[in-house]
């Protein structure tokens, strides 16, 4: 029964119910009906309408909403709202429960002292005991500048308890206004970040900050927008147009993770024919090696019908990686783009498959990987920015992950490529390939040209020369039963029956367990 259903009780203002009933209606308003009317007309919510958005109906439970700061520099005394500016609590999404901190941007822009932190630290300690998801929806202006270095330090308990919580409970986060400086690193810290179009901004410095600095223009924009952040930077996961779209998203995400790193995923009610022949793959994949074609088209064909969910999607666009479901399983999906630069491997894409990897593999989410990659992308810009570092993540992130690994050669791999996407022997649990599949240290024309380059130069036609070696090459190495003759492949499969094949090992790797020495952490190539 809500407060409003409720029998008219005689109250007078000294009740201490209806004093209750009046602080908490006080601490609702946060800022005060201008503010949030302010907050409405820059086409934002405010942060108890996004948190009621957001979970089940009539599931929230507000905790600490009479916190107050105790500052008294720069007239703060006076400048006191019950609550403070964050909401906190928990509530349920789908049934299951979240906890929840919201800045309330109409309370000194969401600004964060000391007692904001705590009450952030409060739910995120509440979330790991419990091992409960927690999600932050981001508004604020940042460290509260009237409380100086407590608003630092606020600041430093937030990211250690985000750091604490890394690889215990999912931990999203959402920007829906501004996040500056510091504020920005615990976002970063989590493991998926949402940004909403046109009223969200990421910066570590301002636009004004890098004009005085380097007298570079730049809006705030272009900088810092959901635009530049999910294609450029990839600091968002998830651009949204709206505030409602990054709400509902985030709830569908919810939906495939397990609550903390000791659950499996939620298996939900399938829907789709497991054992449904997928014959329609072998017409979107060329058989020409080079021409492109959209690789999400065959894994959504794949996996249940509707199910596939990109992560990352604006970025690194030549890797897919999202979650999926297989008969109801919530699965990891990493696949190469060959409509993108080719499928290449490049920087970017090994930061983004490796994160999403592990991500994976610290929640139990088993992981199917789609291979067709012609190699690492080439280039002094590619080499000079790290490609042997950072290409390295992608290597140590399946080589460590623990979770069913399963993968499928859709078309080529090549060298080092061949190697980091999900191979037998970085661990891999079942490997397949498709028959007219290529698998080498190299592709057939940079092969012959290595091995034969004086008879080819030296042959009447060397074009013609050069297509009977290739055609040589590929007939001996291009092909799947080299690796499949030395158990490197488990089986080439009809396209047809890959998801049939896929739903079967999955079944059967459920209960896959493996143990590795004991170690505080290993070194990832960072
Ligand atoms: C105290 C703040 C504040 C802050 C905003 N306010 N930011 N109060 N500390 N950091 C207050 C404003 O004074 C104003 O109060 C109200 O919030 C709304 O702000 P406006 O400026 O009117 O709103 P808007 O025009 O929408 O601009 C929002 C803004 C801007 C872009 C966030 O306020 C701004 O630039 N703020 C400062 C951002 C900043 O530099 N923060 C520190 C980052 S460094 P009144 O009472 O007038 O309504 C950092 C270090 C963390 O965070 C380090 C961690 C390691």
């Amino acid at each position: 029964m809500s407060e409003q259903d409720e029998p008219e009780t005689e109250t007078t203002a000294d009740d201490p119910i209806e004093k209750l009933r009046a602080k908490r209606r006080e601490a609702e308003l946060g800022g005060g009906e201008s503010r949030i009317e302010s907050q409405h007309e820059k086409g934002k919510m405010t942060a108890r309408e996004r948190i009621d958005f957001l979970v089940d109906d009539d599931s929230f439970t507000e905790v600490d909403p009479f916190v107050e700061h105790r500052s008294t520099n720069f007239g703060m005394a006076e400048k006191k709202f019950p609550g403070d500016a964050v909401v906190t609590g928990y509530g349920e999404v789908d049934g299951r429960k979240v906890f929840l901190f919201a800045h309330d941007f109409t309370v000194l822009g969401g600004s964060v002292g000391e007692v904001v932190a705590d009450k952030i630290c409060k739910v995120m300690d509440k979330a790991i005991e419990n091992g409960v998801p927690v999600i932050g929806l981001n508004d604020s202006g940042g460290a509260r500048i009237q409380e100086g270095v407590d608003s630092l330090v606020g600041f430093a308990k937030i990211f250690e308890r985000n750091t604490k919580a890394s690889g215990l409970i999912p931990q999203i986060s959402a920007i829906m206004g501004p996040c500056a400086g510091g504020a920005t690193y615990s976002p970063a810290l989590t493991d998926f970040t949402f940004m909403v179009q046109d009223t969200s901004h990421m910066f570590i410095t301002g636009p004004n900050v890098i004009e005085t600095v380097t007298g570079e223009q730049v809006s705030k924009e272009e900088l810092g927008g959901a635009g530049s952040h999910s294609t450029k930077s990839g600091v968002a996961h998830f651009s949204c147009p709206s505030e409602e779209e990054a709400l509902e998203n985030i709830r569908r995400l919810l939906s495939y993770l397990p609550q903390n790193n000791m659950e499996d995923p939620p298996r939900v009610q399938p829907w789709d024919d497991p054992d449904r022949a997928v014959p329609e793959v072998t017409d979107i994949v060329p058989s020409a090696p080079r021409k492109p074609y959209d690789m999400s088209n065959v894994v959504g064909r794949i996996v249940d019908e509707e199910s596939l969910f990109e992560v990352h999607g604006n970025w690194a666009r030549n890797v897919i990686t999202g979650f999926a479901r297989m008969d109801g399983q919530s699965v990891g999906i990493v696949a190469n783009q060959p409509r993108v630069s080719a499928g290449t491997l490049d920087i970017d894409a090994a930061e983004k498959g490796a994160r999403f990897v592990r991500f994976c593999d610290s929640f139990n989410v088993p992981i199917l990987t789609f291979v067709d990659v012609p190699g690492f992308m080439p280039g002094t810009d590619q080499e000079h920015n790290g490609i042997i570092r950072r290409g390295a993540k992608l290597i140590y992130a399946y080589a460590e992950a623990t979770v069913p690994l399963l993968s499928v050669v859709v078309r080529k791999a090549y060298g080092g490529a061949y190697i980091v996407m999900s191979s037998k022997f970085l661990g891999s649990d079942v490997n397949y390939a498709w028959p007219g599949s290529e698998m080498a240290v190299l592709g057939p024309r940079g092969a012959v040209n290595i091995l034969y380059r004086n008879e080819i130069a030296d042959a009447d036609d060397p074009d013609a020369r050069r297509q009977e070696l290739m055609d040589d090459f590929r007939e001996e190495f291009a092909n799947p039963y080299g690796p499949a003759k030395r158990g490197y492949l488990d089986d080439v499969i009809e396209p047809k029956d890959t998801r049939k094949r896929l739903i079967d090992d999955l079944d059967l790797l459920k209960r896959k367990r493996e143990d590795s020495p004991p170690k505080d952490h290993g070194n990832i190539p960072l």
